[in-house]
């Protein structure tokens, strides 16, 4: 292993960019040429690649978003253009190739290993954590205390005027950032897309809840989770309460990391050049049980990471 390149695909994360500056720092360090794709697959399927070392790496640690650029590339999901990027890295003369992205990125990375010879390792950022085979990714936990630190502000207007909110969270196919922000915020409900939502049972819980003195509710819900003025229109018409809509969007996405988003990032940065100096590609780095870990990118791309349905639990028991 001589040289190894970088891209950060799929949506942005806070930390990404801590992630490229411990991969950078810990490859230079065992005497790897490391360079960059920009924009993703879009970069690694036409661009010639740029350097990076300690130095142009350095001030980045705290900087959301990602100084190599992200796109979403639909040109790479066929199969010309994986092997344009395969072409690419030859050129290249990249002998390991680190993604750093969600799952969608990792799928295409699986593709990618199976038309090239360099070794591909995925570091796992995303604020979806739905990366199977890391009970968190890079990004995660910024997303949460964005939401969070919003969601309380929203409390408060809550409460002075008595109303019900809905608050959307990211999420289109996975609801771990609304269940982990919802819980942590103390939402009264949390709506995800992995589990139907029984609105008897929401509007039975709304109801428990005002006959118990909660003159306000914040019902914390994933965007993939079904419409949020159909659901406030239902609310008020069963309820006879205002309900008011905050949608968080895409500040979620960005924003200094949090320190945990940086630990994890320096810890699979390393973890990745480490698997890729001892000739081992096709791995997704992860935390698991607390501890750094890796699974192969065929079996975290196949697996869906389930949530846990016990937090949903322990949400419904502590919002009465
Ligand atoms: O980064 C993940 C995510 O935020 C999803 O939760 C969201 O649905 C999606 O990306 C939207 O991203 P874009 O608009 O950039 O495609």
């Amino acid at each position: 292993m001589k040289k190894i390149g970088i891209a950060t695909t799929g949506g942005d994360a806070p930390g990404m960019n801590a992630a490229i500056r411990a991969i950078v720092r810990i490859a230079t360090s065992r005497h790897l040429e490391v360079v960059g794709f920009h924009r993703g697959y879009e970069g690694l399927m036409n661009d010639e690649p740029k350097p990076l070392t300690p130095r142009s790496v350095g001030g980045i640690l705290q900087l959301g978003g990602t100084i190599l650029h992200t796109a979403r590339c639909p040109e790479f999901a066929a199969r010309r253009g994986v092997r344009k990027a395969a072409r690419n890295l030859l050129r290249s003369r990249v002998d390991g190739l680190v993604i750093i992205g969600g799952n969608g990125s990792f799928k295409g990375a699986l593709d990618l290993s199976r038309e090239t010879d360099a070794l591909i390792v995925g570091v796992p950022a995303t604020i979806d954590n739905d990366v199977y085979g890391s009970d968190e990714t890079i990004g995660f936990d910024t997303a949460v205390n964005t939401a969070i630190s919003e969601i309380d502000k929203i409390r408060d207007t809550a409460i002075s005027h008595e109303r019900k909110f809905i608050v959307e969270v990211m999420g289109r196919n996975r609801g771990f950032l609304a269940l982990t922000a919802g819980i942590t915020a103390g939402a009264e409900i949390i709506i995800v897309p992995e589990i139907r939502l029984k609105r008897e049972n929401m509007f039975r819980t709304l109801e428990e809840n005002s006959r118990k003195g909660k003159k306000s509710s914040i019902i914390v819900k994933a965007e993939g989770a079904g419409d949020a003025d159909e659901l406030a229109g239902e609310i008020e018409r069963r309820t006879g309460s205002e309900v008011r809509i905050s949608v968080l969007g895409y500040a979620q996405r960005g924003g200094s990391p949090t320190a945990r988003s940086r630990l994890l990032a320096s810890l699979f940065g390393e973890k990745a050049v480490e698997l890729l100096l001892s000739g081992q590609g096709g791995r997704v780095v992860g935390l698991q049980g607390g501890g750094v870990s890796m699974i192969s990118l065929e079996k975290s791309c196949g697996t869906e990471k389930p949530l846990d349905m016990n937090l949903m639990v322990l949400a419904n028991l502590l919002a009465t």
